[in-house]
């Protein structure tokens, strides 16, 4: 019998070498190469002895019912996942540490439990003493559910067969779990990727919904080089600052569903509190007549959230001034700080700038460029904006307004919450469909950013320019 063929494949970049090598010339890495046996070629003609069968091929039309979903009845988780659990898929749950991922399945868990369904909780992190400390002070020492606390897979594979009936097991963290198979340490990405594997087989077998809760590394990536967010059907990250009390639960990939949904959470000293309302809690601490404030009428997935841009400017006359942004992307600052500098004539380039959305909450929307522009202006006049007014609309590199998306959901949102008025771009003449404007607000409609710089510093004395008081 002839020899079968081997070769050395590259374990980081997958490049395969007829002979081993110290290092890998395409990824340069070292030591990466390893054996593998070729799959044994057949000379020309030969037919494989192994009768291959044949794959079926479909049309595109066809009647396929949703996904069963399975609610937590914690509605903002639901909204994430897409309308709730689909049977057998896998969820991964990020996040930094402490910000509230073992809290926020122990509930959904507790939740689901009560709701009649078999849920499985294991920790690898956590000793059922501390889990029970944790369900005493979230009110939830009731609440039917199974503790373990586990670290090894074969252990834990293994007694899933005494739960048939499980609807949901939570993984409490992925990094913690360890196979006796690989020989890397626990955490190490071969330990996460087989672990994450063999659960997943285990989940799609029995047909149970798996969470596992994924730690997220300094870079903001999961752990183990995203090779879990391939693996799994949705990708939730748990977001927020230590420091605030908001969470936001964000999909980032949904297989079942739309990712761009967020749900918002509240931490309280008895665990996260849904906020059914969350512009309302954005703007709680709102304190009018300061300059450098404006409220963006903004849209997270399909629900509106209005929030407070601030912005400070502090005069640095030398050196290289500051650009810092918590909340929005810095490439865009700079880019309204140059149309506002050269389409505006606005002088801003003698200050540090200092970009805050407030709450908490990152936005990325391009329709906030208005309201951060109205920022900009009222920081450099000094001039409060009107408090009762709310701004949305992208700016293009000419300060020429453009429309943005769903303009009357966020006005609908304004006006629920009491604005009297919304800065938004013109709306062009035989355009998009006709918005309908609700009766208590009025609409300034704007078609370049000069116009906003005249709205915003409505109190201006004439002759004062923006931009040359104030800082
Ligand atoms: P935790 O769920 O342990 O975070 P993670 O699993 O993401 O590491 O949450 C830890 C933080 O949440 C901790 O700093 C305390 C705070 N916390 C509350 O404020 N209220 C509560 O009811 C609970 C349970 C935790
Ligand atoms: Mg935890």
């Amino acid at each position: 019998m002839a020899k079968p063929a081997h070769q050395f494949v590259c374990s980081e970049c997958g490049t395969a070498y007829p002979k081993w090598a110290g290092k890998c010339e395409v990824c340069e890495g070292w030591n990466t190469l390893e054996e593998s046996v070729m799959p044994k070629a057949l000379p020309g003609g030969m037919k494989p002895k192994v009768k291959a069968g044949k794959i079926e091929f479909f049309g595109l039309a066809g009647v396929n019912p949703p996904p069963p979903r399975v609610p937590t009845t914690i509605v903002e988780f639901d909204r994430v996942l897409g309308g709730g659990l689909v049977p057998a898929s896998v969820v991964l749950v990020g996040g930094d540490p402490g910000i509230g991922k073992s809290t926020l399945l122990l509930q959904a868990g507790a939740a689901l439990g009560h709701a009649g369904k078999r849920v499985l909780y294991i920790s690898g992190e956590e000793s059922i003493d501390q889990i029970r400390l944790r369900a005493a002070r979230l009110g939830l020492t009731k609440a039917p559910m199974d503790l373990a606390a586990a670290t090894q897979l074969g252990d834990i594979l293994a007694s899933f067969a005494q739960f048939p009936d499980a609807s949901l097991v939570v993984i409490d963290s992925i990094q913690t779990m360890w196979t006796d198979g690989v020989e890397s340490a626990p955490g190490s990405v071969s330990q996460v990727r087989a672990a994450a594997f063999e659960l997943i087989r285990a989940a799609k077998t029995q047909g149970f919904a798996l969470m596992l809760v994924g730690h997220v590394t300094k870079e903001g990536s999961l752990a183990g080089p995203r090779v879990l967010e391939h693996m799994v059907d949705v990708v939730l990250h748990f977001e927020g600052d230590r420091g605030h009390q908001f969470r936001i639960l964000r999909g980032v990939k949904n297989r079942f569903g739309a990712t761009d949904e967020i749900g918002v959470f509240e931490m309280t000293g008895g665990g996260l509190a849904e906020v059914a309302n969350p512009s309302a809690l954005f703007l709680a601490e709102r304190r009018g007549n300061v300059s450098g404030s404006a409220v963006f009428a903004g849209l997270e997935g399909s629900r509106p959230v209005l929030v407070e841009i601030q912005v400070l400017l502090a005069p640095n006359p030398g050196g290289s001034p500051r650009r810092s942004v918590i909340g929005w992307d810095s490439g865009r600052l700079s880019m309204l700080l140059a149309v506002l500098e050269t389409r505006c004539g606005l002088k801003l380039a003698m200050n540090d700038v200092y970009l805050n959305v407030a709450g908490g909450l990152r936005v990325s929307e391009p329709a906030a460029d208005l309201a951060v522009a109205a920022a900009l202006i009222s920081a450099a006049s000094d001039v409060p904006t009107d408090p009762q007014m709310v701004f949305f609309g992208e700016i293009g590199l000419s300060g020429e307004l453009r429309q943005v998306a769903q303009a009357e959901l966020r006005l609908k949102e304004a006006a629920k919450l009491g604005f009297a008025q919304a800065a938004c771009p013109k709306r062009v003449a035989g355009g998009a469909a006709k918005i309908a404007v609700p009766s208590s607000l009025k609409l300034l409609e704007i078609g370049h950013l000069t116009d906003l710089v005249a709205i915003v510093t409505r109190g201006l004395k004439p002759g004062v320019k923006p931009g040359s008081g104030g800082g």
